[in-house]
Parts: structure tokens; sequence; C-alpha cells
């Protein structure tokens, strides 16, 4: 079974009744708990050697899979909705995807593929006031401009070829299928024994079956057999709202609305409600709307039944009110509600779904008849304390008060001085919370008004606090040129061809390194890390770790002696490091165990002993202060900046923080090293982006042979974003050495919380600015400071910065600019490339200055944008030529794509409707430059050979990492040795067949490479192109042949010796790009005030990539890369503790976008062609571009915010941080509920994180 398969299985439960089928995280199944049930996994769905299933068809003809490793994923979670619901809805469906994690494809492909199920696709299928997406847009404003409309578009893929769903050919049940006999008997006397914990779904700890635990009834209100899945309550509370008059559900409604976003699908399949109440989470969602609701638990002993209320006691834990041992919860009854009784849950996450709530809330109040007279409040919270906190003092002083304004103010100073939490509080954003707790009331005070008719103010500007963010369904379009109809059908240069792995990674059947099977005498490495942040190690003992079964050995420095150093810039690192430790997570040594198990156990007893060292940098401020920089300044400069602030009608000076990001790559890193027995030769099969780093600087400088004896091989990568490169070394040169060691296979994959503590991530910065400008908005000067975390060792902290410093222009002519920036060296783990290198920060700083520029001016920012912008031809800082035509171009393209100006008008008519909700609009241009900077780090190879039978077989220096490089390179071999593209194989990457191939990286892959392959190809066909025009009609294995009896070589090398780029940094002077990509973004976003809670409504892309080779992929990547900047800027958030220990460190703790977060229309469009270029076919690199264009989502919710701000007569400066997450955006929209709070004195605590 794959391992990705293995995330999402479905599995087949016969109960007492019927037959169900669950989608399942693996990870959480305790096997014994398949008792009775059959298993389904991504292999048994189909396969290409039986059946493709039609949904893995459809995942892989949409475009829905770039490096595949969560494809099997997703694949369950739509093959297990469609065989419960056939003709699902979209709604269904885009639940049925919210517990599934993408980071390379941005999840439109995968929500189209899911689309051609439902009845109607194609649309958004709302009917919202007789209207569709497709006739009529979010502001009622027409989506496309005549003769753009949807259905003149080429599209991506044809629904026409697709296999039909035909439910009746699905696998049937097998007849084994065991009821289990478990009986509530059998339980009791099992609980006898007070080890013995219940495991219902097991995502709490980590039962059975018998009808008391999983039935309902009506007796005084719903009594929900604790057995039941949150699923099931889902489906039962439903269908229980539909029956019963509204006044009886009011709890029901409440906790439907939390069961729509608690976790996924997945957990709500397999957590039970027993589970959820017994566990007591403190962040659990129903436990507070359980406890304001009144409910009571049902238990069951050998001693009898009996009954406990679901209180503050319980909740608490308190032995009184707790079970006793031997106690199980058989049911837990939920009262009707009464006549004016009112009940609401609210909660608040960084991100909208599957993520645990930040703090949330159930409360009711209870009024008696007529009169808005408070008998009953109950108000509880999640989120704040060790477990929910019930505001029973503040109710209590409530009661017989009028639900009025005057009630409102008391019960918020009330709440506020009851639940107190301090400013160390565990998981931080103390403020944050501490505004929720009131803001939630406000909103239950406005809900309750709204229905007693009482509200005073009540307006419907005020009332917009009460709607739920604008949620509709999914809709997307693609817009691309379609090829000449002159060219050659075979030709498949500029069709949307499908991913080469596509069908494979759909079915699970591509492999990725850990799929290897295990390999005779194979052992399993497991890294020991540092836990401090800068100590000495004073000793390290390792006489335990030794002493327990299956441990071979530890590799530790001393093992190392002699090539534990390595220079890979101009500052020297250590592989692993005893004496002194610069971060928390750096390796200092390797265990060796026969298996996984053993060696991770083994590494927890390593006994380390520290010194604690000072001093302790982790943030940009405290290197600043302590001068503690990399060497390598670097500095641009152009026109002359300080005789132009002298001459400028205004000077602003500001700054802005970007926080980091985690790549977050699905598949963590893996390596297996396989000592060949002779010769010292080495196989090394490593998930990695640079194979001949791993040959050559790692592996064979660690074992001290000839680069020719060691092998690296890379078949597929899933997904690496720049990640795959310097640690990966590190750790290949350790798993290597410890393998040649003891002369046996060697494999270490390493779990997500250790990749994401050991590896780095993007860089945080903070930039500095000072602007001066004119008062229409031009501005004359820019003087920019950036200073980027660069961690603990230098990785490649020296070229992020080089690039940022060159791209801080962005798209904008400044005529007088002064850019410097430092690498901060700190005790945190190494930072390291990530897609966009450097420019993703540097690009919003210069994009903040504007902002603030035209907000000073009194003008858009667009406008402000437009007017900087490069014009035609111009020069660059760096004095390279540019032909901005293109970029103006694609700035109209986005504006008229977007109905740009009616839009803003309607956001401001919006704005001026509503007080509590807000939106923003915000467009921003994109110029970025492609290339390596040096013409050696562009050069690449190819290798291509011609077999007897006709077939080819490709190879080249690039790596497959879900961009679809190896398909564009059979395109390319396709169209130059005119075959079809089924004659051409493509087996992966290896040092034996292209050498010294560089990184795969940059955007620039596919350019490269596939000029080496068409090299390769064009060398061929001249060889044998006297034997095709003698037999014109031959085959290739005809011409192969031939070519063979003439003893005509069919195997070609291809070269490509690089795009004749530099910089010289003395001179600030240079050419160090071949060519810019161009593009322009206009997103627009709503925002809730009172939770910080934003909706991306709608994005608009307009790219200049020149002519595509593949424009599924080239979607693809910018859609990709666009929601993966998205979440940069505005939900993915690394948190330290002040001890410089990573907490983030899992997808429960670290968000990225999720299928909920995709703006509900997102519509891509590639300028027309125009200008033929020396790359491939006049194509564009796209793997990074994207990325930045995320932050107009950034500037869409700055928009709004401001927007929010001026209506509260705040009209100063505003500055936001990146990224913009529902803390700041709800602090920065400040109000009575965010001055009410308390404020703790800064340095009167210890606060639980610190921004780096
Ligand atoms: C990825 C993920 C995301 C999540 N997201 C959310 C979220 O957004 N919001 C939220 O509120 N929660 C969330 N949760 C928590 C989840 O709701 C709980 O873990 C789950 O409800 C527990 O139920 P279970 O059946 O799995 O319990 P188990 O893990 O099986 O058991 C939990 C505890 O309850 C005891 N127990 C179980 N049943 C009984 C019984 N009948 N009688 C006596 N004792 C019993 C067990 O012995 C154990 O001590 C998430 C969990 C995961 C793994
Ligand atoms: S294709 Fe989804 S993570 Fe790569």
């Amino acid at each position: 079974m794959s391992p990705r398969g293995a995330l999402s299985i479905y599995i087949l439960i016969r109960s007492m009744s019927s037959i169900f089928l669950n989608l399942s995280n693996a990870c959480l199944l305790p096997i014994c708990s398949l008792h009775g049930a059959a298993v389904t996994t991504v292999e048994g769905v189909g396969s290409t050697k039986a059946r493709i299933h039609p949904v893995q068809e459809r995942v892989a003809k949409c475009h829905g899979t770039q490096c595949g490793f969560c494809t099997p994923g997703m694949v369950m979670s739509i093959y297990t909705l469609l065989r419960n619901h056939p003709e699902p809805t979209l709604d269904q469906l885009t639940d049925a995807l919210g517990g599934n994690l993408c980071r390379c494809t941005g999840y439109r492909p995968i929500i189209d593929a899911c689309k051609t199920f439902c009845k109607t696709s194609g649309c958004c299928q709302s009917k919202e006031n007789g209207v569709c997406c497709l006739d009529q847009g979010i502001n009622e404003l027409p989506e496309f401009e005549e003769g753009n409309k949807v259905s003149e578009i080429p599209k991506l893929f044809s629904e026409e070829e697709f296999l039909p769903l035909d439910p009746t050919q699905e696998l049937i049940f097998p007849p084994e299928l065991m009821v289990r006999q478990m009986t509530l008997k059998e339980l009791l006397e099992a609980k006898e024994n007070p080890q013995a914990p219940i495991v219902m779904g097991n995502t709490s700890v980590g039962i059975s079956n018998h009808t008391a635990l999983f039935t309902n009834d009506f007796i005084l209100g719903l009594t929900l057999g604790a057995g039941l899945s949150l699923a099931q309550v889902k489906e039962i509370l439903a269908e229980v709202i539909q029956k019963l008059p509204e006044e009886k559900t009011q709890t029901y409604h409440a906790l439907l609305k939390h069961l729509g976003t608690l976790a996924g699908c997945q957990i709500r399949n397999m957590a039970s409600l027993g589970g959820h109440i017994v566990s007591r989470h403190l962040d659990s969602d129903l436990n507070p709307l359980l406890a304001v609701g009144n409910c009571t638990l049902n238990l069951l002993s050998k001693e009898g039944e009996r009954q406990i209320p679901l209180n503050e006691q319980f909740l608490t834990k308190c032995p009184s009110a707790d079970l006793k041992p031997g106690e199980i919860l058989v049911s837990v009854n939920i009262p009707y509600s009464r006549k004016w009784e009112f009940v609401s849950a609210f909660r608040q996450a960084q991100r909208q779904q599957n993520a645990l709530a930040i703090v949330n809330s159930g409360m009711r109040v209870f009024f008696g008849e007529g009169g808005g007279i408070i008998r009953e409040l109950s108000i509880a919270y999640g989120g704040v304390g060790p477990t929910t906190i019930c505001a029973k003092n503040s109710c209590q002083k409530l009661i017989g008060r009028p639900w009025n304004e005057e009630m409102l103010d008391a019960a918020c100073r009330l709440i506020l001085d009851e639940v107190s939490l301090p400013g160390w509080a565990p998981g931080g954003k103390v403020e944050f919370k501490r505004t929720l707790l009131i803001s939630f009331f406000f909103k239950f005070y406005l809900k309750v008004s709204q229905i007693l008719k009482t509200m005073v103010n009540g307006t419907d500007r005020v009332l917009s606090a009460l709607e739920d963010l604008h949620s509709r369904n999914h809709w997307g379009t693609s817009k691309y040129q379609d090829v000449d109809p002159k060219q050659l059908p075979q030709d498949p240069i500029g069709r949307p061809i499908m991913h080469l792995s596509g069908i494979k990674h759909t079915t699970g059947e591509a492999i990725y390194c850990d799929d290897m099977p295990v390999l005779d005498g194979e052992l399993f490495l497991a890294f020991v890390t540092s836990s401090r942040a800068h100590a000495e190690i004073v000793s390290i003992d390792l006489s335990e770790a030794l002493s327990l079964p299956g441990v071979v050995d530890i590799v530790t420095e001393e093992d190392l002696r002699g090539v534990n150093s390595f220079c890979l810039l101009i500052e020297p690192e250590k592989l692993l490091e005893t004496q002194e430790v610069s971060c928390v997570g750096q390796l200092v040594c390797a265990v060796v165990a026969d298996s996984e198990v053993q060696a991770k156990q083994a590494a927890k007893k390593v006994k380390i002993v520290y010194q604690d060292l000072e001093p302790v940098i982790l943030t940009i401020e405290e290197a600043i202060r302590h001068h503690s920089f990399f060497q390598g300044e670097r500095k641009l400069e152009y026109g002359n900046v300080d005789e132009a602030f002298k001459v400028v009608d205004q000077i602003l000076e500001g700054e802005i923080h970007m926080g980091g990001q985690e790549h977050f790559y699905m598949e963590t890193q893996s390596m297996l090293a396989v000592p060949k027995g002779e010769d010292q030769e080495m196989d090394v099969y490593v998930s990695s982006q640079f194979p001949k780093y791993i040959q050559v600087t790692w592996v064979a400088a660690t074992l001290k042979v000839p680069a020719n004896k060691i092998m690296c091989h890379v078949k597929r990568v899933g997904g690496a974003f720049g990640g795959k490169v310097t640690k990966t070394g590190i750790m290949a040169a350790i798993t290597a050495f410890a393998a040649n060691k003891h002369g046996r296979p060697v494999r270490c994959i390493l779990e997500r919380g250790e990749d994401m503590l050991i590896t780095g991530g993007r860089h945080p910065y903070l930039g500095k600015y000072k602007a001066g400008f004119m008062n229409d908005g031009r501005i004359l000067a820019l003087d920019v400071e950036h200073y980027c975390n660069g961690g603990s060792t230098l990785d490649e902290s020296l070229f992020v910065l080089e690039t940022g410093v060159l791209k801080v222009d962005n798209a904008y002519k400044f005529p007088n600019l002064r850019c410097q920036g430092w690498a901060c060296k700190t005790n945190l783990p190494s930072n390291t490339a990530l897609r966009g290198f450097g420019f993703p920060q540097s690009g919003l700083i210069t994009e903040n200055c504007i902002t603030e520029v035209a907000a000073k001016c009194g003008l858009s920012p667009e406008k402000v944008r437009m007017m900087n912008m490069y014009k035609e031809i111009d020069q660059t800082p760096y004095k390279q030529e540019i032909d901005a035509t293109n970029l103006i171009q694609c700035w109209k393209e986005c504006m008229a794509m977007s109905s740009y100006s009616l839009r803003k008008v309607a956001v401001e008519k919006f704005n001026s409707e509503n007080y509590w909700k807000k939106k923003g609009l915000a467009m921003v241009p994109l110029k970025f430059p492609v290339g390596f900077g040096s013409t050696a780090a562009c050069q690449a190879a190819a290798l291509v050979h011609i077999y007897l039978d006709g077939s080819v077989l490709v190879t080249h220096g690039g790596i497959e990492m879900g961009q679809g490089v190896h398909t564009k390179m059979i395109q390319v071999a396709s169209r130059e040795l005119r075959m079809p593209m089924s004659n051409v194989h493509l087996r992966g990457t290896s040092t034996e067949t292209v050498p010294n191939a560089n990184v795969s990286g940059a955007s620039l892959v596919a350019d490269l490479n596939g000029l080496a392959v068409k090299d390769a190809c064009q060398t061929l066909l001249k060889r044998l192109e006297p034997i095709i025009s003698k037999n014109p009609k031959g085959t290739w294995k005809d011409w192969a042949q031939a070519a063979y009896d003439e003893s005509i070589s069919l195997s070609a090398t291809g070269y490509f010796r690089g795009y004749e780029t530099h910089m010289n940094w003395e001179t600030g002077e240079g050419h160090p790009f071949e060519y810019f990509v161009f593009g322009a973004a206009c997103s627009e976003v709503e925002i809730d005030c009172l939770t910080g809670a934003h909706k991306n409504i709608r994005t608009d892309i307009v790219m200049d990539i020149g002519h595509s080779i593949n424009p599924a992929l080239d979607v693809g990547q910018i859609e990709g890369a666009f929601i993966q900047g998205m979440g940069l800027y505005t939900i993915e958030e690394l948190k330290y503790s002040p001890q410089g220990v990573l907490y983030t460190r899992g997808p429960d703790q670290y968000k990225i976008p999720a299928v909920s977060d995709v703006p509900t229309e997102l519509h891509v469009s590639f300028l027309p062609p125009s200008q033929n270029s020396n790359t491939l076919y006049s194509s564009k690199g796209l793997g990074e571009p994207g990325v930045f264009l995320g932050c107009s989502v950034f500037f869409a919710i700055h928009d709004a915010v401001r927007a929010a701000r001026q209506e509260r007569g705040l009209l100063g400066p505003l500055k936001l941080d990146s990224p913009l997450t529902p803390e700041k955006i709800r602090m920065a929209c400040e109000d009575k509920f965010t001055k009410m709070i308390p404020r703790d004195e800064p340095g009167s605590y210890v606060p639980w994180n610190i921004p780096v």
C-alpha cells in the first residue's frame, strides 16, 4: 500500500443495521478497530494494470496533480463521497476535500475534476436571485468583456473523453464482512481494568459496537449515542432541525454550525461524540455548546446507570462531577430549547476549515415569556484556558437585567474580568483572544436583539456583523491562446498535455523514495538534534541508546573526523555538532538501527548535557543590535538618492516585517543509501533538487571516494520548493556515511515535525524604507534597507538577499534608488531557498511603501502604481535593458478583466453600507526577472537514445518535482523528432546519465534542459535525415534499424551552455537575468472586523508567459504559486518560543491554504504571445513568479482594514505586517472592544512566542 494512499482510506463497516463507508486517516486507525471492516486504499479503487476508476482518470486529466504526493488522498476523498452520494452537490464535494491538503495545485483543478461528477458542472451552481456566476459577477457586474465569454476560451481538458461513472460497476461488499460482536456487558467488564482506555475514533487517544452507544431518541430532547461519529451527529442534527419547530432546535442549529468546520470529514467520520466530550480538549468546539445547552451525560457501569450534568465541574474534571473508574458514557441528552431561549455558536481559527479554534464559544440566553429581561444566561469559551471555561459569575450578575446596550457594556467588562488571560498564556495571541471574548458576545447581543427587535442603534449597517462571510461555490477560468491552426496535429508543443505521471499519481503507482522496497539488511537512521538555541555541549551519553535492542550504531562528529566540515560559500559549516550548538534542531548525532521505531526510540534516549551560552539572538532586531551579520552586505545604487530627497514634495519613512514560511512539501526529506559491495560504489536514492551536489559535494567528499563511484538517482520528488538542496545534502552525506561504515543499505525519512524543525524555510524579512515623492504620487527617490533572518549558518542566505536587492524595483522605475541588504546571523535553524528566493519579501516591502505613498497623496494605490511603472524600453537599477510593453499590457488587461473600476465603486458602496464587514480590492503588477546570475549556472545537458524498435529514451539534468518538466521534455523530443509522445520515455534523473547537472530551481528547469534535449534531438535527426529521406514512409523502427546497419550512432548528448548573464556587485551593474516575466493580479476580499476572518472573493491574474509549451502545466504553476503566496502573506505563521524552539511543527499548528481558502472566483489569463526570444520556443519559466501575486490578497485586506479604520476616525498611518492573520486584522480594526481589553505592560511578562 502506498504511504500516500494510506493517508486516506475508506473503510466499510457493517453495523447492526446498515453498511456504511467511512473515509478515514490511516495514521489514526488502530488496526484492531478494523475488525469486521473492509478496507480499501487507492490501489483498490483502480490501477493502470486493471482498470482506472473515473475519479482517478478525471483528477489526472483535469490536471489535478503536480507532484502527486497528495493525490491518492484526494482520490479517496472524492471516491468515498461518490460511493455514498453518486451525484453530490458542490458543497458536499468541497466539504469532502476539506480534510485534504495540497501544496502544489492550488486546488482549482481538483475542484474542476470534482465538478464533473456533479449534476451541473462548469459554473458556480449558485442561482442567487435567479442568476448564476456565468451570467453575473459577485458585485452584479459582468464577469468578462464582450468577446471573452467562457465558451470561447479553449479548454484545458475535454469532458467528452472521460469514462462515465457507473455506480453499478463499483466494488461490492465482501460477503465475509462481519458484524462486530462486542457487547456492552463485555465492554463494562473490560473497563474494570483501569488501564484499559476506551478507544473510539482514536483521534484523541489515538469500541466497539453496541446499540445504546449508536442510537438516538427524542425523549426530553435529543439523546445521542456516545458512539456516534461526529459525521453521524451532523447528519442527525440536519434532519432533526428540518422536522422540529425552530424554537426547539436552537442548540442543534448551533452544534450543526460548528460541526461544519470541525476538522475535516476524515476526522469527523472517525471521532465519536463520546470521545469528543470525555477528552475535554481545551479547544473543543462542541463542549462549550453542550455546556450552555444544559446537556446531561448518561453513564453506565457494572453498578448501574446514572446521569451527570455536562457542566463546568465536569469540564474541569472535578472528581465529584466526573466519570468514575469503570464507567462509560453511553449517551448524551441535549434538551430542546424553549420559547424565548436563544443559543449561538462562535469560533475563529487561523484558517476557515480544518483548524482548531483560537477561541470558540457557546452562548445561551433565556428570557421567559416576553419582557426581554434575562432569566438565564450561560457563556462558555474554548481556547482560553486548560479546558472549556464558563463565565459563570458574569452570567449570574447579569440575570434580571434588560437586554440593552448598558447590559452589553457591563457584560463585556464582567467577562474580561472573569475570563482573564495572562500575557504569557500558552498559544500566544493574548490580546486577540481577549478581544474575541467580547466580540463574540457582541455578535450574540446583536443577534438576540435583532430577534427581540430591541436594538436601539439597530440599523442594517450594524447587522452585517451577523452575516457569515460570503461563501459560494468555487469556479474559475483559464484563458490561454490555442496553438496556430497550421501547427501539425501531432506536434504537442503549446497543447495542454496531462502530466506524464498524472494517472500514476492518482492510482498510487508513482514511486517516491520511501516507496522503494526494503532491501536485505537495511537499516534506518534517525537524527538527534539540539534542544538549545546556543549552548556548549558538556557531555553526550550514548550508553542507554546503544543498549537498546536493534541499535547498531550512533554516528557522531568523532566518526566524521576530517570530513565533518564543509564550506558552501565563505562560512564553514559542520555536518554534526558535538561542541557548541547554535540553534534548536541542529544535527548532533545519528542513531542507526534495524528499524525506524528502534532508531527513533533510541534517539530519544541520547542524553545531552548543555551549558547555555550568551547571547541568544533570535530576531532580526536583536541581530541588528548585536551587529550579527553574515559577511557580504549587498548594495545597489542608481541615480542620486540624496539629491532627489532635497527636491521632492514629501518624504515618508516606514517599515514592514514579514514572517518566514515553511516549504511544507508533502514528501518529507527522504533518502536511501545503498553500498554496492565492490569498488566502494554506492547508489543514493534521494528526494532532492540537486543530485550532482549530493553525489560530488556531499557523499563522495564524505566517503573520500571519487565522484565516479557514487550514483545519485531521483525518480521524482514529492514537492521541494527550494527546500531539498542544502539540508538534504548534509543528511544524505551522514546517511551514506553510515551505509558505508556498516556495508548495509541505510534509509532516512524525516517525520513532518522533525523536518520542519531541522530544515528551515523562507527568510523572515525586515524592510525599512524612506520614499521621496511628489504630491501627485510620483516617487522620485527610494532608499530601502533589507534585513533577512538567515539563521545559524549561511546556507543560501546571501543569494536570497542578492535576489531581493536586485528585484527591489519590482515593476517600477524609481529614478533614484538605493537598496542595501544584510543577512542576519541568528540562533534559529538556517533558512534557505523557497520559491521566489527573496523576491516575495522584497516585492512586498516595495508595494507596502507604494501603498503608504498613495495614502499620503490621497490617491488609490493602483493609481500610484501605474504612475510609477516602467513604460516601454527602459533601464533597471543594474542597468539592464527592459522592454516593459507587456507589463503595461498585463496591467491593462487585468484592469479590464477584473472590471476593476466598477468593482472599486461597488466595494466602496458595500463599505458605506456595512459597519462590521468591509471589502477591499487591490491590484499589483509583477516584473519577475528570470536567470541565475551566471552563465555556468545556466548550463544544462541531456542524453537521448533511440532504440532499435524505434522507441526513444530521454534523460536530462532536471528534477521532476511536480512542475511537469519531464512532460515538457517529452513534448520537446516529440516535436523535434516528429514522433508521437507515446514513443518517448523518461525514467528519471541520474548522475550516471547526465553528469554535473545544475540545481533544479529558479523557474529555469524546463528552459535550460529543454534547450539541451532539443539540441540532442536535432543532432540525432540530422544524422538520420538521409535515412528518413530514403524511406519517408518508413517507421521509426525501420529508420533505427537502417541507421544501425549503416553504423550511425543512435545516441546523442545535447548541451546548452547557458544564458549570457553576469552581475558585478562592485559596480552595481550587470545583466543578471535573461528575461522578465510580467503579470498583474487583482484580488477582492471581505473581512469580518469583529473576528479578523477574511474571505477571498475573487482573483484575476494576467501573465505574460511568452509562448506556453504546455498551458495546463503553466496555469498549474501560476495558480499553485499564487495560492502558496496567498498562504505566505495571510495565514502561514511560524511561531518560535523566546528560547528559539519552533512550536509550529505540523499541519495542526501550521496552516497552509486549504480548499476553502481558494478565492471563490479565480481567473487566470495569458497575454497573447507577442515576442520571439532565444528561450525554448520563446516560452518563459513560471515556477516562481506567481508567489508574489499572492500579495494582492494582502493589499486587498489592507484596503478593507483601512476602510474600517477610516470609518472609525483612525486616519493616521496604517502599519500591517505579514502574514496578515485574523489576529492582525482584528487588532487593526480598532473599536470600542479593542479599547476595552486589558493590555499588559511590555516587559512585565515573558510572552509565549516572539516574532523573529
Ligand atoms: C486532525 C484533527 C483535527 C481536529 N479538529 C478539531 C476541531 O476543529 N474542533 C474540535 O473541537 N476538535 C477537533 N479535533 C478533536 C476531535 O474532535 C477529538 O479528538 C475527537 O472528537 C475525540 O473523539 P474520539 O472518538 O476519536 O475519541 P478517542 O480518541 O477514541 O477517545 C478520547 C477519550 O475519550 C474516552 N472515551 C471515548 N469514548 C468514551 C465513552 N463512550 N465513555 C467513556 N470514555 C470514552 C477515551 O478513553 C479517551 O480517553 C481534531 C482532532 C484531530 C485529530
Ligand atoms: S500535487 Fe498536491 S501536494 Fe503536490
